[in-house]
């Protein structure tokens, strides 16, 4: 990358009712990486996860848990930071929303939007499923049938009876029926706004068949959506109306926005909170989202709205229809990447079945790399996707013991009989062939084809084990020194750049490896966004100790 720029990458936040699992693990893995790399490469680069606090789900726990709400929260939001801590994720900043910076932000945003009309009281008789924290219409639910378990979509014809009622499908439980006064927001007034912003943009939404998916619901005409609930909650009262508190989804999409104009440095002793909002507000910023498709909806519709009205974001025709800007794009989202369903061994993850699987037992047993490899390279980000722990195991052990151990190890043994003297640059050949593979991969991280770069890179771990096993260092070394030594110069540099890309990836292996190899400080200088630096640049590794294992193998259970 030779352009810098401000890059921000954020993960949903998520809700503070239960440890997060491999789906929570998935999109802030994805965020990492994407940042690591940018960062790496000399980008002012950001990372934000937090935790959505204001919502239904959380009082409910509390509840049950018999604790004070804010007591609950504080101990959640401790879990959830030593989650992400374990595996030694590089955010920048973590964020609850029950925090006065965020909650400062959003009345502001509110009464912004109340004072030029966009937000209005209205009353409403409505479906609200807690488990979703979303309004639901007829369209969003199944039918029920208690006696058999069993559900079905809803037909013209078949009445709701005792036994057969309306549920939502992914939590079988009857929405809430509320009526309550509440405060709308005139999602309605951006129709057009939404449909030329979409147009000028076609790629805001990755992949392009869920944009699809997107762009034909904002066709089908938008409506408005409440804002507000009537219930005396801790959540953010309304600037304009103390007797109510914001819903959910207006509070939690501001989040992304108050990690900007107030955003956290320093540690826990010296912790201080800087405006920076120029990261968001900068036509060389580049703002991802990385959310699932559950959410996509709220990210790809509400909140380019959202903004558009706090900002100002359009230009009104005779008619009072709004219509979008391009120069506005500084302060609209660039992307959002998106994903499906994750399944486990075939099944849906389910707390009652208990088949989720724990992000942190599960790498304390196997491996942090085997989880980050297995979900990156299993498939492409976008697709619905089976974790198969058998398949994990599987992968894990082809790809990083064998396929990368393999050759590491091979390297290693023989680089320590060498006579560094004899050293001969690498020829044109094979600097060519690098050269495609090191474009290839910055290209295709730069679009977040995570998939791509590891399987463009153990392809070329493929072939590098080939010129291994053709040329033979091992046979050489006794017969050829000369040779010997030219052969695994060039193995040695090749997989020292393959190395530098995998820190992404997985950055606590490569520590541990560069440390090992006489690399010391390439972390620190690749933490200091010095890749470039380390890139195609000749070193004598200093390996000490021959016999350490990388990647452990594990046996695949029966
Ligand atoms: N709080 C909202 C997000 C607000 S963003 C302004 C929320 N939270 S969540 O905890 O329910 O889920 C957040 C994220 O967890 C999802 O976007 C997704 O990254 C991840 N996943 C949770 N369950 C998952 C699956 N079963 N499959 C794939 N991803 C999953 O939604």
């Amino acid at each position: 990358m030779t352009n810098k720029q401000n890059f921000f990458v954020t993960t949903p936040i998520y809700y503070g009712n239960g440890l997060p699992h491999v789906g929570h693990f998935y999109s802030s893995t994805i965020a990492n990486v994407i940042y690591k790399f940018h960062k790496i490469s000399g980008d002012n680069a950001r990372f934000t996860t937090w935790i959505d606090e204001n919502s239904q789900k959380a009082v409910i726990k509390a509840e049950e848990e018999g604790m004070e709400i804010m007591d609950y929260l504080d101990s959640m939001a401790e879990w959830h930071k030593k989650v992400w801590d374990h595996f030694n994720f590089d955010y920048t900043d973590f964020i609850r929303t029950t925090e006065t910076r965020h909650k400062n932000l959003v009345q502001k945003v509110l009464q912004k939007c109340f004072d030029k009309g966009d937000i209005y009281e209205g009353e409403y008789e409505w479906m609200y499923c807690v488990g979703c924290e979303s309004f639901k219409k007829d369209d969003d639910l199944v039918y029920l049938n208690i006696e058999q378990n069993k559900t079905f979509p809803i037909k013209q014809g078949v009445k709701e009876t005792p036994n057969i009622i309306k549920v939502c499908p992914d939590h079988l439980k009857a929405p809430d029926q509320i009526k309550e006064k509440n405060y709308f927001f005139k999602l309605t007034n951006y129709q057009t706004w939404t449909e030329e912003f979409y147009k000028a943009n076609p790629e805001f939404v990755v992949p392009q068949f869920r944009f699809n998916e997107v762009i034909a619901f904002v066709e089908r005409w938008l409506e408005d959506f409440s804002i507000s609930r009537e219930t005396n909650t801790f959540w953010i009262p309304l600037p304009f109306d103390n007797s109510q508190v914001t819903y959910v989804w207006f509070d939690a999409l501001f989040n992304y926005y108050t990690s900007c104009i107030s955003s956290r440095w320093g540690d826990k002793n010296n912790e201080e909170f800087i405006d920076e909002r120029w990261i968001w507000e900068d036509d060389n910023s580049t703002k991802l989202h990385v959310v699932w498709k559950d959410i996509i909806r709220f990210h790809a519709i509400f909140w380019p709205a959202m903004l558009a009205s706090y900002f100002d974001l359009w230009e009104k025709d005779s008619d009072w229809v709004l219509h979008y800007r391009k120069s506005d794009n500084k302060y609209l989202p660039n992307q959002i990447l998106t994903w499906g369903y994750f399944t486990v061994d075939g099944q849906k993850m389910s707390k009652t079945i208990w088949n989720v699987i724990d992000p942190v037992p599960y790498s304390d047993e196997y491996s942090h790399e085997l989880l980050t490899l297995y979900m990156l390279s299993g498939f492409p980000i976008g697709n619905d996707w089976d974790y198969d722990r058998k398949d994990a195991v599987l992968t894990y052990n082809a790809k990083l013991a064998n396929n990368f151990g393999n050759l590491l190890n091979r390297v290693v043994v023989l680089t320590t009989k060498l006579d560094w003297s004899y050293l001969t640059s690498p020829s044109g050949k094979w600097i060519a062939a690098t050269k495609d593979y090191l474009d290839d991969f910055n290209k295709k991280l730069s679009v977040y084809d995570l998939k791509w770069g590891l399987d463009e890179t153990f392809m070329f771990l493929d072939v590098l084990n080939k010129y291994a096993d053709t040329t033979e260092p091992w046979k050489l070394i006794k017969e050829d020194t000369e040779r010997a030594n030219a052969v695994l110069y060039i193995l040695a540099e090749w997989l020292r750049e393959v190395w530098l890309n995998l820190y992404c990836y997985f950055p606590e292996k490569m520590w541990e490896m560069f440390n090992r190899l006489g690399l010391e400080g390439y972390v620190e200088q690749l933490e200091q966004w010095k890749l470039e630096e380390l890139r195609g640049r000749s070193e004598i590794f200093n390996i000490t100790q021959k016999d350490w294992v990388l990647f452990e193998r594990f046996e695949v259970e029966k």
